[in-house]
């Protein structure tokens, strides 16, 4: 697992950009066409913004690219605001933000009618492809990755998932500070799917994930943490701030 500690938002941002920009070209080297792991949240914000200046300036463009998320609220109307689909052509697509194109973006169809079914399909696409050639990850203050909550398979594949009470809450910062109006469920990749990826990034900034974090790089392997499961990565780069690495052990710190 290589970790780096970056305060500043824009400098996180171009060294998440160029650790993408390396994972899609391994794979265009290794002559199999790249596909980008999406992620929502704020973490990934700053690497969005970046990928997008770099496309302005021409010097990035993602038109041949094709990109899966990883996940989405269950009983959420597909027009809102909030739906994952709608978050991700914000970032990446509308008004030629990155190149990627609306239809090379794969998002799970919160309105299909057989949900499971609509999992079971959308991990064989992924698992198909060989999995992505780089997986953007943020991660939940109790240790979840896409939606996985605590306490999960550790090898879990896409699947439809309850939202615990902290995840709720965390989100109702998007929902009018509501959380009863954040969704009780979702459907997720889960974490074999996760771990199909060649290449993982993650990215967490603030004081308030950095128990999650040392759980994460420094803890037991353990479904209490899902994203203790990485450990198991052989390609994981940690993009984090001051404040989330601060529970991390001495030692991990002296090597940095
Ligand atoms: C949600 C998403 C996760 C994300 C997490 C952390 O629960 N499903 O993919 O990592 O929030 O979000 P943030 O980066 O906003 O703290």
């Amino acid at each position: 697992m290589q970790i780096y500690v970056i305060d500043d938002r824009e400098e996180l941002g171009r060294k998440a950009a160029d650790v993408i920009e390396e994972g899609l070209a391994a794979d265009t080297k290794a002559g199999r066409s790249p596909i980008l792991g999406l992620a929502t949240g704020s973490s990934p914000e700053p690497l969005y913004a970046e990928l997008r200046k770099r496309h302005a300036a021409g010097k990035l463009d993602f038109s041949e690219l094709e990109a899966f998320a990883l996940d989405q609220y269950v009983g959420i109307d597909p027009d809102h605001p909030e739906s994952y689909r709608n978050v991700l052509l914000r970032e990446v697509v509308n008004n030629d933000a990155t190149g990627l194109k609306a239809e090379n973006m794969y998002t799970l169809n919160e309105s299909a009618t057989d949900l499971e079914a609509e999992c079971a399909r959308y991990d064989a696409e992924i698992l198909g492809r060989g999995g992505v050639s780089i997986q953007i990850l943020g991660i939940g203050s109790d240790g979840h990755i896409a939606f996985n909550e605590p306490y999960g398979s550790l090898r879990s594949h896409t699947h439809i998932g309850a939202l615990t009470r902290q995840t709720r809450e965390d989100n109702s910062r998007f929902f009018d500070n509501d959380i009863d109006k954040v969704p009780t469920h979702c459907m997720t990749q889960g974490l074999a799917t996760i771990m199909s990826a060649k290449q993982i990034l993650l990215i967490a900034t603030g004081k308030k994930k950095g128990p999650a974090i040392a759980a994460l790089a420094a803890g037991p392997v353990t479904s209490a943490c899902p994203a203790s499961v990485l450990q198991f990565h052989e390609k994981v780069t940690l993009l984090i701030d001051q404040p989330a690495a601060q529970k991390l052990p001495r030692d991990i710190l002296m090597h940095l």
